[in-house]
């Protein structure tokens, strides 16, 4: 059974995913261990309550120094002995200390099609500004390791999603949650939980 620790900042709709997709079977061999915020007023934390999870509050700002931040990031996933971090809305740069010590084991859910609209600074609605602003036709989500980098990890999953004429960056987000961001995130655990997914380098190949 793997062991997941969920880290998040706002609403947490992609952990209510992650619950409802273990509740219902889409994932398999999984289960969530911790859900932990940096924000003491993410909805998130709420949902984990209500599921019957542990909600962990670690925040930087609860600390002297940012190693201080780091080291007890770290503790706290050793101490739970989590096989797998995923970063459903995570605002937080995730410290060099927790990448190294589980590389290719922490997932992130990025709302574009990666390598567009990422990077340092889009985040949020800002994804979806760019990709109006740019008038793209198709945008989507992208579920990708971790690594040093941001948004620069090897790319696990991509579901594309129609950009419709009178979008706003609002609309546009929510569709690419409902239709893309639920469906693939709780797809990538399950396919990592049942050992279907393999690494070399850059390059991710799943089992059919
Ligand atoms: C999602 O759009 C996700 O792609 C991004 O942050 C948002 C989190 O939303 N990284 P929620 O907290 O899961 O509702």
């Amino acid at each position: 059974m793997l062991k997941l620790a969920v880290l998040v900042s706002g609403g947490g709709t992609n952990l209510q995913a992650i619950m409802d997709s273990i509740d219902d079977g889409r994932i398999t061999n999984a289960q969530i261990s911790v859900v932990i915020s940096n924000n003491a007023g993410a909805y998130a934390l709420t949902r984990a309550r209500n599921y019957g999870v542990e909600a962990l509050l670690l925040s930087p700002k609860s600390f002297d120094t940012r190693e201080e931040f780091n080291e007890k990031l770290l503790e706290a996933l050793r101490e739970r002995e989590i096989d797998l971090v995923v970063l459903a809305g995570y605002l937080v740069v995730v410290p060099p200390c927790v990448i190294e010590e589980y590389e290719n084991r922490i997932i992130n859910i990025h709302p574009s099609l990666i390598p567009s609209f990422c990077g340092t600074g889009c985040y949020g609605l800002h994804v979806h500004e760019k990709a109006l602003a740019r008038g793209v036709r198709v945008s989507g989500a992208t579920v990708h390791f971790v690594d040093e980098g941001t948004d620069t990890g090897p790319i696990i999953l991509q579901k594309p999603v129609m950009v419709e004429q009178d979008d706003t960056p609002e609309v546009l987000q929510k569709r690419i949650m409902e239709q893309a961001e639920w469906v693939i995130l709780p797809k990538a655990i399950d396919l990592i939980a049942n050992g279907k997914v393999h690494v070399d380098g850059r390059k991710v190949t799943i089992d059919e």
